[in-house]
C-alpha cells in the first residue's frame, strides 16, 4: 500500500462529502461563516472539487468539502480520486456518513491517487523526494484515515494488483525482459505458495512450443524466450486459467515499426502483467478455484535470428502459421499459449493481450474490448465492469470474417490483406487454439493512459482486471 491511510487520530483534519446534487442541502445545513467562506472564493460545489474550509481561529486548523459524482462520468473509485489530488499534506478523515460500497471506493481512489513511479528519479515535483520502489507518502502527500466500513482487504488487494500491473508495464525494456517478467512471476507465485515453472530458449522446441520460440528466438540470449506457468489453489476446485501476452518490447521484428508506434511498446507485455494482477487478486482474496496462469514473454527483436515475413512455423496445436507479417506476434505466440491452457479443459479461459491497434481504433484507449464465446459470461463479465467502474466492450467473433485469416500455404495466417476489423480477425485467430467446449474470454487493451485523469496517472494502466475479478467472484463465491 501507499503510505496514504492511518488508522483514526485525533490531529485528523476533518473532511465533509457531499453528492453534487445534495450540495446545496448541505450548504443550507453550515455555519454563516463557511457559507460566507464558500461564497467569496468563489466555491460552485460541483463535482470532483476540493474546498478547504477555515479553522475555527484559535487552533488555525482547517476542514475540507469534497463534492463527489458530478463531472466524473467515470464514477465508482475515479469519482473518489480528486479528494486525493484536491487536498494539501496533512491527515484527514472523512466524517460524513459513507454506504460499505463508498467507503471502499473513497478507500481505493485515495490509493490509486497516490501512486506514483519514481524508480528512475532522484528528484520529484511534488518534493516528496523519490521512494525508490517503493510506495510514495512524503510530507507533502495527504493521508486519509481508513474510510469506516471499508474492506480493507479488499482496497489492499486492489491496489496491490493495480499497482503490480503499473509498476511491471512502466517499467523500460532495458529492465524488463522475459527473464524479469518471468522474475516477477515466480515471486508472485512463490509468496502465495503456487507451483511454478518456466521453459526458456531451446527448450521451447523441446517442449513443443515451437510458436512462442519462433517470435523470441531474434532476441539476445539474455532475452530469450520464455513460457511462464504456476498453478495455485485447491485441486478439484473449478478451473480457471488467466493468459498473457508478454511481448516485453514489440520493434515489429523485421516488418519493423515506424518509430511513433514503436515508443510505447514497452507496455506490450501489458496483458501479462494484467494476468498477474488478476492472479493475485484472486490469491489474495483466496477464491476456490484451481487457478492456472500461462504467460508466453519474448523481445519481439530485430536480428538474423528472427523470424522472416512468409515463413511457415508449426504450433503446439498442429496448425501451421504463415508469418504474413511479424509485427503481428502476439497472436502467434499466444496460439501456443492457448492450446497449452486448453489442454487440461478447464471452465474458464481468459487472456488479457494489448493485441491490435485496430481494437484501439474501435473503442479508444480506455475501453478494452472483450471477446467472448460463451453469452452468459460475457454479460457477467459486462456487468461486473459497470459495477466497479472498470467497463469493456464486446465485439464479436463473427465467424465469416475467418476467411481473412487463411493462407494459401499454411493452415492459418497471422494478418490480413486489409486492415478492417483488425481487432476482430485476430481476435479469430486465437479462436483456432482454444478448446470448442471451454467458455473463452479474449480481452484487447490499450494498458496505458495517454493523458492523466484523477487517479490514473500517466503510464501503464490496469483496465478490465478489477471487472474480471468481481465477475469470478460472483461466479465462484462460496
Ligand atoms: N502490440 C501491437 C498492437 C498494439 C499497437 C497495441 C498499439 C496497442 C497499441 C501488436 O503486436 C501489433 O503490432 N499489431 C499489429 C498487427 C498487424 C501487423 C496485423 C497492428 O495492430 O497494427
Ligand atoms: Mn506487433
Ligand atoms: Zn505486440
Amino acid at each position: 500500500m501507499p503510505k496514504c491511510f492511518i488508522d483514526s487520530t485525533p490531529k485528523a483534519l476533518p473532511v465533509h462529502t457531499v453528492r453534487e446534487d445534495a450540495y446545496g442541502a448541505w450548504l443550507d445545513g453550515q455555519s454563516d461563516g463557511v457559507k460566507a467562506w464558500l461564497a467569496s472564493t468563489g466555491f460552485k460545489g460541483k463535482g470532483g472539487q476540493t474546498a478547504l474550509l477555515p479553522g475555527d481561529g484559535a487552533t488555525g486548523a482547517i476542514g475540507a468539502v469534497y463534492v463527489i459524482g458530478g463531472n466524473d462520468d467515470r464514477g465508482g473509485a475515479w469519482a473518489w480520486a480528486s479528494l486525493q489530488t484536491g487536498l494539501p499534506g496533512g491527515e484527514y478523515q472523512i466524517v460524513s456518513e459513507l454506504s460499505a460500497d463508498d467507503a471502499h471506493d473513497a478507500a481505493l481512489g485515495f490509493a490509486l491517487a497516490s501512486y506514483r513511479y519514481e524508480r528512475y528519479q532522484t528528484q520529484t515535483d511534488d518534493g516528496n523526494g523519490p521512494d525508490n520502489g517503493t510506495d510514495n507518502g512524503g510530507a507533502n502527500m495527504p493521508v486519509l484515515v481508513w474510510p469506516q466500513g471499508a474492506d480493507r482487504d479488499g482496497v489492499r488487494g486492489a491496489y496491490g494488483a493495480t499497482k503490480l500491473v503499473r509498476d511491471l508495464i512502466n517499467t523500460p525494456a532495458s529492465d524488463l525482459g522475459p527473464a524479469e517478467l518471468a522474475k516477477a512471476a515466480e515471486e508472485l507465485a512463490h509468496a502465495s505458495g503456487a507451483s511454478f515453472k518456466g521453459v526458456v530458449g531451446v527448450d521451447l522446441i523441446r517442449e513443443d512450443f515451437p510458436a512462442v520460440y519462433a517470435v523470441g528466438r531474434g532476441a539476445e540470449d539474455s532475452r530469450a524466450p520464455r513460457l511462464i506457468e504456476f498453478t495455485w489453489g485447491r485441486e478439484d476446485a473449478p478451473r480457471v486459467t488467466l493468459v498473457g501476452k508478454g511481448v516485453t518490447f514489440d520493434t515489429g521484428g523485421l516488418d519493423l515499426k515506424p518509430a511513433s508506434a514503436m515508443k510505447l511498446m514497452k507496455k506490450d507485455m501489458g496483458g501479462a502483467a494484467h494476468a498477474l494482477g488478476l492472479a493475485s487478486m484472486v490469491m489474495v482474496a483466496g477464491l476456490d478455484v484451481r487457478l492456472r496462469v500461462i504467460i508466453a514473454a519474448v523481445e519481439n527483436s530485430v536480428s538474423g535470428a528472427a523470424m522472416r515475413p512468409q515463413d511457415v512455423i508449426a504450433t503446439r496445436k498442429g496448425l501451421s502459421v504463415e508469418i504474413g507479417n511479424t509485427d503481428a506476434e502476439g497472436r502467434v505466440i499466444l496460439a501456443d499459449a492457448l492450446a497449452l491452457a486448453s489442454e487440461d479443459n478447464p471452465e474458464i479461459i481468459v487472456d488479457f493481450a494489448t493485441l491490435t491497434g485496430a481494437a484501439r481504433s474501435a473503442l479508444g484507449t480506455d475501453l478494452p474490448a472483450l471477446f467472448c464465446n460463451d453469452d452468459g459470461w460475457a454479460e457477467a463479465i459486462l456487468n461486473a465492469g459497470l459495477k466497479t467502474a472498470d467497463p469493456l466492450w464486446r465485439m464479436p467473433l463473427y465467424q465469416p470474417y475467418k476467411k481473412q485469416i487463411k493462407s494459401k500455404i499454411a493452415d492459418l495466417r497471422n494478418d490480413t490483406d486489409t486492415p478492417y476489423g483488425g481487432a476482430i480477425t485476430a481476435a479469430l485467430f486465437l479462436q483456432a487454439f482454444v478448446g470448442k467446449d471451454i467458455a473463452w474470454a479474449h480481452i484487447d487493451l490499450m494498458g496505458w493512459t495517454l493523458a492523466a485523469m484523477a487517479g490514473k496517472p500517466d503510464g501503464g494502466e490496469a483496465m478490465s482486471m478489477r471487472a474480471l475479478f468481481a465477475a469470478l467472484t460472483d461466479r465462484y463465491a462460496s
